[in-house]
């Protein structure tokens, strides 16, 4: 789906995901969402931040499991994804700090193929994911499942690919401070949760997008997995679309 801007584009998926939450109240269930960091999905949180402050919207019965975290990384740096996730969402609106879920980059090596199953066990005793929330990378990554991730990977430690890495550096203030390893969710459990939306924005992720959409499914672009899920959209702006 094709929108005129990333803001009206956010604001489309801002609803969808209130009217889930939404029918979830209605029937006192949880909410699972996947959720997603990088620059893309900043307008849909601050979307959902003005939901809750200005509509009311609670975010009590939600439960969420972010895709990824740089390998090792303080909760509390500048660049961890908790941080990121607290201050565009968790910290403004009134979700139960225990009903959210990122994968800890402060384990040893040794903990973290156990902490990783465990993960993935979360999210099987809740049903699995109800709706997933993504990004794409430069070369099709989606969480930090890299060019060549099998459809059926786990959730697991990752090398970062290097245009990954360059792409994060300035964030990180240089390639030699920029992490080599993340920790991410499997295509298997992404590819499980029952909807996917997949947002992106900028002529710079045009290539990608229409290799991801028009291409072969291939593992080289991890994205183009998503033309097998039958519940996934691609939200993109005009400039995103450009390829098409
Ligand atoms: C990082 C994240 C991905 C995200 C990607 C794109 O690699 N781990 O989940 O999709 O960045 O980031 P951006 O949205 O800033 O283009």
């Amino acid at each position: 789906v094709v929108y005129e801007n990333s803001v009206t584009a956010s604001k489309a998926v801002a609803k969808e995901i209130a009217d889930l939450i939404k029918v979830k109240q209605s029937q006192k269930q949880p909410c699972i969402l996947g959720l997603a960091t990088g620059s893309s999905p900043k307008g849909l949180y601050a979307e959902l931040v003005h939901l809750h402050k200005e509509e009311g919207l609670s975010f009590k019965n939600v439960v969420t499991f972010n895709l990824d975290e740089y390998y090792p990384m303080e909760p509390d740096s500048v660049n961890s994804y908790v941080r990121f996730m607290k201050e565009l969402l968790f910290d403004q609106v009134d979700i139960l700090p225990e009903n959210t879920h990122i994968p800890d980059g402060t384990l040893t090596k040794a903990e973290i193929a156990q902490y990783c199953s465990q993960y993935e066990a979360k999210i099987e005793v809740l049903g699995g994911i109800d709706l997933q929330i993504l990004g794409i990378g430069g070369n099709g990554h989606i969480g930090f499942n890299e060019s060549g991730s099998l459809q059926n990977s786990k959730t697991r430690l990752v090398a970062l690919d290097h245009t990954t890495r360059v792409a994060a550096s300035k964030d990180f203030l240089g390639l030699n401070n920029t992490p080599r390893t993340a920790i991410t969710l499997g295509v298997k459990k992404i590819m499980e949760a029952k909807r996917v939306i997949l947002m992106a924005w900028g002529e710079s992720k045009s290539n990608i997008i229409k290799k991801s959409v028009e291409g072969a499914v291939v593992s080289q672009v991890p994205a183009s997995y998503l033309q097998e899920h039958n519940n996934a959209t691609f939200i993109l702006d005009k400039e995103a679309a450009s390829k098409l």
